[in-house]
């Protein structure tokens, strides 16, 4: 299903034409589909439709609180990593018993925090951070429902700063570890356990790593059970990838089908943590073209999107598909797109094969629904762009586009330095 089709040459999300937006708004705009966000969610629901789970979306990748309210209306729960996160859901309404909380450095205020309002699990990645949650959790009388994240050293063969099941990666407890820290945690008064997780990486684009993960992670329950500490809820995290050039992964219903085969005969309640694989092909970034410059050998088109907006090419060197939203024929050349940004590492491509633009011509930076928003910054004093939901022929904004003013909120100048 195509939920950004071109039109008599002209590019819509779902049925609404992307100028009409920027025409409204203005640039840059991240523009996201509601219809794409519900198609992949439901992917999910299918695949697991015959047994017992919980999807719980990863809101790292996109927080905004109408997409929050979006996954949460179809039944989602949320996969969080800071008090701030945990605000935000319950703010967009969500139901902590279906919020899991990781992360490799809780505060004690997370953590008290976290168990005030509780959520069904926190996902413990040390020894010294299940002491602390025991700590706090005792102060508060009460006991912290607890899975430990193992890390089951598997190498997902993706970018090396999305690889986060090695050993050399600061998630996690390590395996040999796991089933010592497990004892531990079962004489602990203010710790329940109730799971075990596992995340090994992002845009995993094979399904053989997540089985090797899961295979590990199995034969551990098995020990754990024999010691008579039962697990519920067997948490695998997320990690699906999309496609942004030419990537092919598995769909969520093959993937999931894989993994269930190892599961046969097992009474678990699975977890699931995507994120970009429900995200990242549900948005875009809309920006206008300010200038071109022809040199020599290289030319440039200077776009009103810059890295403070979409980090990850600059971040990752990652790929991001551009597409003109005015579809004409004409001669192509081969173009850098960047940005206003006083850095040279600000792009959103580079040696890209683009038509020919005119300034104030729109493009779109496609697959920039998850982990686009939700990393930019105010670098170069940048307000941040509006953000705009479509749902069929309707769109709203989610976010309005930043002013000035806000820009200086909370800061001030001292009298001291008053002349
Ligand atoms: N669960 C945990 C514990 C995670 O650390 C992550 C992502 C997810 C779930 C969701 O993973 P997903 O389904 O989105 O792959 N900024 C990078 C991606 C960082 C991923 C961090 N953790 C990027 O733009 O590619």
């Amino acid at each position: 299903m195509n939920f950004f089709p071109y039109r008599n040459q002209e590019l819509y999300v779902e049925q609404v034409p992307i100028k009409k937006i920027a025409k409204e708004v203005g640039t840059p705009t991240y523009i996201y589909s509601h219809g794409a966000l519900t198609h992949h969610f439901e992917e999910y629901k299918k695949a697991l439709k015959k047994i017992d789970h919980l999807i719980c979306y990863s809101m790292k990748c996109n927080s905004n609180l109408s997409i929050l309210r979006s996954f949460l209306n179809l039944g989602s729960g949320i996969d969080i990593v800071s008090q701030g996160e945990l605000f935000r859901a319950l703010k967009a309404g969500a139901d902590p018993k279906k919020i899991v909380f990781s992360g490799v450095g809780k505060t004690d205020e997370e953590m008290a925090y976290a168990l005030k309002k509780k959520i069904l699990m926190f996902n413990v990645e040390s020894e010294q951070e299940l002491i602390a949650l025991d700590r706090v959790a005792r102060k508060m009388k009460r006991k912290a429902p607890v899975a430990i994240r193992v890390n089951p050293d598997i190498d997902p063969k993706t970018h090396p700063y999305i690889t986060t099941g090695m050993k050399k990666s600061k998630f996690g407890i390590q395996y040999e570890d796991a089933f010592r820290v497990y004892g531990k945690a079962a004489s602990l008064k203010g710790i329940k356990i109730i799971g075990i997780d596992c995340h090994i990486g992002s845009q995993l684009t094979d399904v053989s790593p997540f089985v090797d993960a899961l295979r590990r992670v199995l034969q551990l329950i098995d020990r754990l059970n024999r010691m008579d500490i039962s697990i519920q809820y067997l948490d695998l995290g997320g990690g699906l990838g999309i496609r942004y050039q030419k990537e092919s992964p598995p769909s969520p219903q093959k993937y999931i089908n894989t993994l269930l085969k190892e599961l046969k005969g097992r009474n678990l309640t699975l977890v699931f943590e995507p994120g970009r694989s429900l995200m990242g092909n549900a948005g875009i970034l809309v920006t206008q073209l300010l200038y071109t410059k022809n040199r020599d050998n290289k030319s440039f088109q200077i776009v009103d999107a810059a890295m403070n907006d979409l980090i990850r090419p600059a971040f990752y060197n990652s790929y991001h598909e551009i597409l003109p939203v005015h579809k004409k024929p004409r001669a192509k050349q081969t173009v850098d797109v960047v940005g206003p940004i006083c850095e040279t590492g600000d792009f959103l491509a580079t040696s890209r094969s683009l038509p020919r633009m005119e300034p104030g011509e729109l493009l779109a930076v496609m697959s920039a629904g998850a982990y686009g928003f939700t990393m930019a910054s105010h670098y170069n004093t940048r307000p941040k762009a509006c953000e705009v939901l479509v749902k069929g022929k309707h769109f709203y904004v989610i976010r309005e586009r930043e002013t000035l003013a806000d820009l200086l909120r909370g800061e001030s100048i001292p009298k001291a330095l008053k002349a």
